[in-house]
């Protein structure tokens, strides 16, 4: 029998550095035996966003330390380690740069194998490391930078049915949060307001809602959130907007994941079906309840992996790394970052003026 694959993943696509050991289990699931994360909040705080440059200089100055941390923590050494695997785009090429460079360079100093990994392709496949889910699942990723519902036909096989057409859902959280004098990143807190106050206090917009299939747009949202908190008198009134923008967010998210769900079914052969809501903003309590109930009514199983696993890791790409490897999808040292780097190259891109629905 073949021995059980054991990778090192790292990642440092945007504001996380991080590194993780995994191993394969005999049911075909992954053992996570480390899970090293170090997050840039505090950097960032003072800017209300990710700066590239700042970010870049972290990675640097933590990627060795996070490293040793993961194979210290897995009670491994890189002689126990079966291949190497690295987020390659899409992502911040400055930080993108740091840790795909550093898994080459232990890559090729050991005569280990290199997997270059999507970081969507890591979030997409991570349901996959605690449950034993069969391809194709329906999954919506909602995090600070992607919003996309993909059919996930199997390793390196996706077809995007639907994405934002402007801000990522977690970006709209985040900028209705500052506008509500809330520091970055506010959407956890955000969600807090919002059960302080009364969901149909404000009338907010909810573009392309009817039309565009599972395409969505959420930066019409933040302009009402704008003007409306410009004439905000009373303190109780921030409640109020924080949970008509979450009620507007749920309201938006029902409608197109039935038009996703309708979509995933067509030409669909297997009885069980199953929705994966991935990603930073699915932690979100109003949201999961609300696509948990949805789910049920349509008959499909909602999972939801773990909150460790749904916001930015490298768990999720030593994962990959070895799905991948295992569908005999190694790279060559010499693979590029990739800013932008769609999973489902036949999708159109839909981001720019000029777009119309
Ligand atoms: O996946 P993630 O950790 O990082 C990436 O963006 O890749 O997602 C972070 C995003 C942030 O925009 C954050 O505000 C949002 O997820 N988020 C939430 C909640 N927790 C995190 N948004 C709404 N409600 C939450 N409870
Ligand atoms: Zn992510």
């Amino acid at each position: 029998m073949r021995e059980k694959l054991t990778f090192l993943g790292i990642e440092t696509s945007c504001d996380e550095t991080a590194a993780s050991v995994v191993r394969e289990k005999a049911n075909g699931t992954g053992e996570i035996l480390s899970n090293v994360v170090s997050s840039q909040i505090e950097e960032h705080k003072e800017f209300g966003g990710v700066v590239p440059e700042i970010a870049a200089r972290a990675h640097v100055e933590k990627i060795e330390f996070i490293i040793k941390k993961a194979l210290k923590e897995s009670n491994l050494n890189f002689n126990n380690i079966d291949g190497i695997s690295a987020t390659a785009g899409p992502g911040l090429i400055v930080c993108l740069t740091v840790g795909l460079n550093t898994g080459k360079a232990i890559a090729g100093s050991l005569e280990k194998p290199f997997v270059a990994v999507n970081h969507l392709e890591g979030h997409a496949l991570s349901p996959k490391i605690n449950n034993k889910i069969k391809f194709p699942y329906l999954l919506l990723l909602i995090s600070g930078g992607h919003t996309q519902f993909l059919k996930v036909n199997g390793v390196n096989n996706y077809e995007r049915l639907g994405t934002t057409i402007d801000d990522a859902l977690g970006e709209a959280f985040d900028k209705t949060a500052k506008l509500l004098g809330i520091e970055f990143p506010g959407g956890p807190k955000l969600e807090e307001w919002a059960k302080k106050g009364d969901k149909n206090y404000f009338k907010l917009p909810k573009p392309i809602l009817k039309k565009g299939g599972c395409n969505m747009s959420f930066a019409g949202l933040k302009t009402a959130v704008l003007r409306i908190s410009k004439e905000i008198k009373k303190e109780k009134e921030k409640y109020h907007l924080a949970a008509s923008f979450q009620k507007t967010i749920n309201e938006i998210l029902h409608t197109k994941t039935i038009v996703a769900m309708d979509n995933f079914l067509k030409n669909k052969k297997n009885k069980t079906n199953t929705f994966v809501i991935a990603g930073g903003v699915a932690s979100n309590l109003s949201i999961r309840q609300n696509l948990i109930k949805l789910s049920k009514e349509k008959n499909f199983i909602p999972v939801f992996p773990p909150v460790n696993l749904c916001s930015d890791n490298a768990a999720m790409i030593a994962w990959a790394g070895i799905e991948r490897y295992k569908n005999n999808l190694i790279d060559n040292l010499e693979f590029p970052s990739k800013a932008r780097w769609p999973l489902d190259s036949s999708a159109p891109f839909l981001k720019g003026p000029g777009l119309k629905f």
